[in-house]
């Protein structure tokens, strides 16, 4: 039976347990660009079998949100060697998440205050965006309507998320994830109820849906390595007005065959309780089935020790992520092994400031160590 504890081969990238720290945009990087905070932050964390970066944006049009590094720039991937550096000097593995917001961003965050992009000129309902207000000001406001891109745009987008994963590489990371989760740009175009786009990258035909994803997967993969890469979907979520639409079991369950093709690093679920309640456990397993033996396959959302622990001995899933117990919990891989309490991250901290609520979370040694010290004789 599988442990949470052993060791696990990823593509020939040898992994020291199977817990993934799930991708979290943190909102420190003010310039875009990665700093010592950062790289700090990731090394307490290097625990992990491997991490999974915050999303880095593969351009300026990509990105949704200030604060949130980039993988474009000469800068932007000097700062991320840092980072890779101290979380290998620490023993572990990192994959950088590429990803582009498509619609879910705001003009002020754009070149030339231009609308952001996506499949179809339809706004995401009550979702906020965090750019700058009039004033100038940071601040949370309505997502702008976005313009619909032309196909003939989509090479381009591509093109970018290559680029970003060759300086992910020049940058020291094991290999990249592209973000094809949680309502952006790649989940807009396979959504059916938002993309009816009527070329051969939209509509009722799942295959136009899937179509810009894959041929992205296919570019990154001829760059770098199909070994070197991953991606992560989050099927029936409903996250940032992302629908329901028909046929949808099948559109995933035909993306999950398309990718056992392409032998990949990995296949990433994001929201293993969502799938759970919209298409049972079944779904799950079919899933995993139709990625093909040789795919590894990770799950997060809402993870704990005993549900972790039990989907990798029944081989729901070769590898677990979590997300948020990894904020307060740095040590989290030596919490699990040994039953250590786990500590509860501040939400207010989770996006954006400096090192409060960033590197300031104890392992759990040195935070009872230093109760036993404060302890009178
Ligand atoms: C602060 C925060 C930031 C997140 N940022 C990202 C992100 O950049 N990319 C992504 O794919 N998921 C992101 N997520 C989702 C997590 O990766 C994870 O799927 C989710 O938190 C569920 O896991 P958990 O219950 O263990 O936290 C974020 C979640 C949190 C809490």
């Amino acid at each position: 039976m599988n442990s949470l504890f052993d060791r696990y081969d990823l593509r020939g990238l040898e992994l020291r347990n199977r817990i993934v720290m799930a991708p979290m945009t943190r909102s420190r990087a003010i310039t875009t660009v990665p700093d010592a905070l950062t790289a700090t932050y990731y090394a307490q964390r290097a625990g992990a079998g491997l991490i999974v970066t915050e999303g880095a944006q593969v351009s300026e049009q990509a990105r949704g949100y200030l604060f949130t590094p980039g993988l474009h720039s000469k800068a932007q991937t000097a700062g991320w060697k840092a980072v890779t550096a101290a979380v290998h000097a620490e023993g572990g593995a990192l994959f950088a998440q590429i990803w582009h917001v498509g619609r879910l961003s705001h003009v002020s965050l754009q070149p030339g205050g231009r609308a952001p992009v996506g499949p179809v000129a339809k706004a995401a309902e009550g979702v906020h965006a965090f750019g700058y207000r009039e004033d100038g000001t940071p601040g949370q406001m309505p997502v702008s309507t976005p313009r619909a891109l032309a196909a003939n745009e989509l090479p381009g987008i591509t093109a970018d998320f290559v680029a970003a994963a060759r300086n992910a590489i020049e940058a020291g990371f094991d290999g990249i994830e592209i973000h094809g989760a949680n309502g952006y740009l790649f989940e807009q175009f396979i959504n059916g109820g938002l993309n009816i786009r009527d070329d051969a990258y939209g509509g009722d035909d799942v295959g136009n849906r899937l179509r810009f994803v894959l041929e992205t997967v296919d570019a990154v993969a001829a760059a770098i390595g199909s070994h070197r890469v991953g991606i992560r979907l989050s099927p029936f979520n409903r996250v940032f007005d992302m629908p329901a639409f028909d046929g949808e079991a099948g559109t995933w369950l035909t993306l999950a065959r398309e990718l056992a093709a392409r032998e990949l690093a990995y296949v990433h679920l994001s929201n293993r309780e969502a799938i759970v309640r919209a298409a049972g456990e079944g779904f799950l397993a079919t899933f995993r089935e139709t990625c093909g033996g040789g795919t590894t396959l990770i799950l997060a959302g809402n993870y704990t020790r005993e549900g972790a622990a039990a989907d990798v001995a029944a081989g729901v899933a070769d590898l677990v992520a979590f997300g948020r117990p990894f904020i307060a919990n740095p040590d989290l891989v030596e919490r699990l092994r040994n039953d250590w309490p786990l500590a509860e991250g501040d939400g207010a901290t989770f996006y954006g400031g400096s090192a409060a609520g960033y590197t300031d979370y104890p392992a759990y040694r040195a935070a009872a160590g230093a109760e036993s010290e404060a302890e009178p004789a």
